[in-house]
């Protein structure tokens, strides 16, 4: 029970209430507010959950005024440096780094999940050739639920392990196998005897006619991007993930909603919204016409990879990602170093106006992980994917530590209703 409590007043008719204050480990205290409209009548007004927690997690904590991303206390900047991607995964998912006997079987148990059902991969045939992959992952992931009953009890701790495990398997196989739809390549099996993001790498672009080289600077770079994109705490596709499946949906569902609320440009659609606008801006000279642009009240364009909802002094994902595109164009052919080039021009710049200070508008991650990407010979409508992918290890953890929260019910925001009172319907014939 918290020793702390706020009181509120309602100055219309003099009641009073006292409510708890929850505290944190770390970060802002939060004031329980679910007995609000039993005790007063009222409801509390916060579209875009500006102030609102809506549940207890342990899994990770952002400090966006200090720049600080943790994964179970451990700081994103030693996770990007030393661990990979199913550690950093074993890590949100089971809540501890694991021991290397945990390892081992983890990684083994997840390779053994990465082919999918042979009649899953006949949807792919059934989508257009120029079908965007982000369109493909939404709804070949969703068809998953109609391949995988043995693993759809949510009631079950099992069952719900197993399809996280699924999940987080199969993600790269769908992702490749949509972008070589595109392509009219051949559909490849995974190799297990890569590890994951190789493998992800040999699905993409190997071609049956030659050996594949795995090219171990790539692996690296992307290693990093799928770290930091690993989870983000209640971001608007985890809390998509939650809210879906706070009604009991399946879990295969419920992620194909979260890749849905990812594919937006707010979200995680600024990755390849980024490239499309430095490439548009082509030359550094033309960069303060498109912060003028960005500027105008008159006019929707923003400056994408730029502002953070949280981050309000720096995105630590990108200072890293920064390094890593610094670090990744030193080696690789230069033919991307005009865009990065322009990337750092317009970093400057905004970072001098006033406009951008005034709002604490500082480069988010997706600026520099999508010059990376394309470093790599990644396809533009690709990038997103590759969030999506990296961001599974988020929300399965996310949602296997939902389920097994007693506090959490089905999600049901309230309303404003500010709609016509009631009134009489009246008949067609007598409507003017
Ligand atoms: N360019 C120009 N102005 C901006 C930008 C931008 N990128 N972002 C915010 N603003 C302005 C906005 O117009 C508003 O100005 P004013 O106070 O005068 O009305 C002010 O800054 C606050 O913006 P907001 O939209 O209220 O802030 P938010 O917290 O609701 O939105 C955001 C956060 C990330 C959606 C937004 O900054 C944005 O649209 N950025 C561009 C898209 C992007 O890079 N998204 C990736 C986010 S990081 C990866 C991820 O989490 O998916």
């Amino acid at each position: 029970m918290s020793t702390h409590t706020v009181t509120i007043t309602d100055n219309r008719s003099g009641k009073q209430a006292e409510f708890d204050i929850i505290d944190p480990t770390i970060g802002s205290p939060a004031i329980d507010i679910r007995t609000l409209h039993g005790q007063l009548g009222l409801f509390t007004y916060d579209p875009g959950f500006q102030a609102t927690a809506s549940c207890k997690s342990d899994i990770t904590y952002i400090d966006g005024d200090q720049g600080i991303l943790l994964y179970r206390g451990y700081p994103i900047e030693q996770l990007a440096e030393q661990s990979n991607y199913l550690e950093t995964s074993f890590l949100l998912m089971y809540g501890h780094l694991p021991d290397p006997g945990e390892y081992d079987e983890f990684v083994n148990i997840i390779k053994r999940h990465t082919m999918v059902h042979e009649g899953v991969k006949q949807f792919f045939n059934g989508f257009q050739h120029d079908a965007h992959p982000m369109a493909i992952m939404v709804g070949v992931v969703g068809a998953l639920s109609a391949f995988y009953h043995d693993s759809l009890d949510v009631t079950n701790p099992r069952h719900r392990e197993i399809s996280a495990h699924r999940l987080l398997a199969k993600m790269p196989t769908i992702a490749a196998y949509s972008h070589r739809r595109a392509h009219g390549l051949p559909l490849p099996y995974p190799r297990n005897d890569l590890d994951f993001i190789e493998n992800f790498m040999y699905m993409m672009f190997s071609v049956p006619t030659e050996e594949y080289q795995i090219n171990p600077v790539a692996v690296r770079a992307m290693r990093k991007i799928f770290i930091l994109h690993a989870d983000h705490e209640q971001n608007a596709s985890t809390s998509t993930v939650r809210l879906a499946s706070s009604s009991g949906a399946n879990p295969f569902a419920c992620i194909s909603a979260g890749i849905a609320s990812l594919w937006g440009p707010a979200h995680g659609g600024a990755n390849e919204a980024v490239i499309r606008m430095l490439e548009e801006i082509k030359d550094p000279s033309e960069i303060p016409k498109y912060i003028a642009r960005a500027k105008d009240k008159n006019d929707p364009y923003r400056l994408m990879g730029f502002g953070h909802r949280i981050y309000k002094n720096y995105d630590p994902r990108a200072k890293i990602i920064r390094e890593a595109c610094n670090d990744l164009l030193e080696v690789l052919d230069s033919s991307n170093q005009p865009l990065f080039e322009t990337a750092r021009e317009l970093e400057r710049i905004a970072l001098e106006d006033e406009y951008f200070l005034e709002r604490n508008l500082y480069p988010n991650v997706d600026f520099y992980s999508g010059i990376i990407l394309k470093a790599l010979d990644i396809p533009l409508n690709m990038f997103t994917v590759i969030f999506a992918m990296a961001r599974t290890a988020g929300w399965i953890s996310q949602w296997l530590e939902m389920m097994e929260d007693k506090e959490q019910r089905i999600g049901r925001p309230r309303q404003i209703y500010t709609g016509a009172t009631q009134r009489d319907y009246v008949p067609l014939s007598q409507r003017r």
